[in-house]
């Protein structure tokens, strides 16, 4: 079984309940007010490892107590954080998410060490990530364009599987875009990547309750009875779509197994379950 290397942010999300989303240039007051743990990359990692990967995270916090306490929870949940860096002069990245009645949610993130990820890092997947055959680099666009960039052009050359995630939606160089298998993008950003002219060979598209297009697969959406937060279910899909291709699982299965863990994420307040599964 290959291991799920993580390229990716990790954040404090402020999650503040509103019954509904504000207007340009209005005030609202929100029902409650949590910190909890997020970031894409974070969230896929924690869900990669919550599959079953050997997972590692590559990226950055800054030298402050959120990010201590961060590292430290994601080892609990089983990621190797070996490769994570705590950067000076730089907080951890934090995120604000409205989160309204029904579990809909807009995010605006301060990238903060997420935007301090660089060579080093890069250095970092050749050594202590050591990719190969059979591992999966996970990236999304919270970092750095062209650390992203390089970080799938130096996995694809040492043979590993690249999943890419364009969230938040930015343009990556079509070569890039080339080496993914897939491209993983839900409606808002496939229609962007359109806008871009840009058609990967590989392109998952998710569509919320709807499912999943992967080319000619067509994966149906699980029923949720009752939705309580859509923060985190991207990346739980696709943390645990990674997982699975690493274990070696077909296309099917795989979306599959990410399509129900995205079911499971929407249910509970947070991108990212409370606490560890007991072992
Ligand atoms: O995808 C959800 C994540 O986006 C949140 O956890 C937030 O931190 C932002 O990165």
């Amino acid at each position: 079984m290959g291991r799920v290397v993580v390229l990716g942010s990790v954040n404090v999300d402020l999650h503040l309940q509103v019954e509904r989303h504000p207007r340009g240039g209005e005030t609202l007051l929100a029902g409650g007010l949590e910190r909890r743990f997020g970031g894409k990359g974070g969230n896929q990692a924690v869900a990669a490892a919550a599959a079953g990967a050997g997972t590692v995270l590559v990226g950055a916090v800054g030298d402050d107590d959120a990010g201590r306490e961060y590292l430290r929870r994601l080892e609990a949940f089983g990621v190797d954080v070996s490769a994570a860096r705590a950067v000076d002069g730089t907080p951890t990245g934090t995120a604000v998410i409205c989160v309204d009645a029904g579990g809909e949610n807009t995010i605006v993130v301060a990238p903060g060490a997420n935007h301090r990820v660089g060579a080093e890092d890069l250095a970092a997947l050749d050594a202590a990530a050591a990719l190969g055959p059979g591992d999966v680099l996970l990236a999304q666009l919270e970092l750095p364009l062209e650390v992203v960039a390089e970080g799938a052009r130096r996995a694809a050359a040492r043979g590993a599987r690249v999943v890419l995630n364009l969230a938040p939606y930015a343009a990556l160089p079509a070569d890039v875009l080339e080496l993914a298998d897939p491209v993983v993008v839900n409606e808002h950003e496939a229609a962007l990547l359109e806008a871009d002219g840009q058609h990967p060979w590989s392109l998952l598209v998710t569509l919320g309750a709807d499912g999943s297009r992967w080319g000619d697969l067509v994966v149906p959406g699980r029923r949720v009875e009752h939705v309580v937060d859509t923060t985190g279910a991207g990346d739980s899909f696709c943390g645990v779509l990674a997982a699975r291709l690493a274990a070696g699982d077909d296309r099917r299965a795989a979306v599959e197994a990410a399509t129900a863990a995205a079911a499971v994420t929407v249910q509970h307040e947070g991108a990212q379950p409370p606490r560890p599964r007991p072992s």
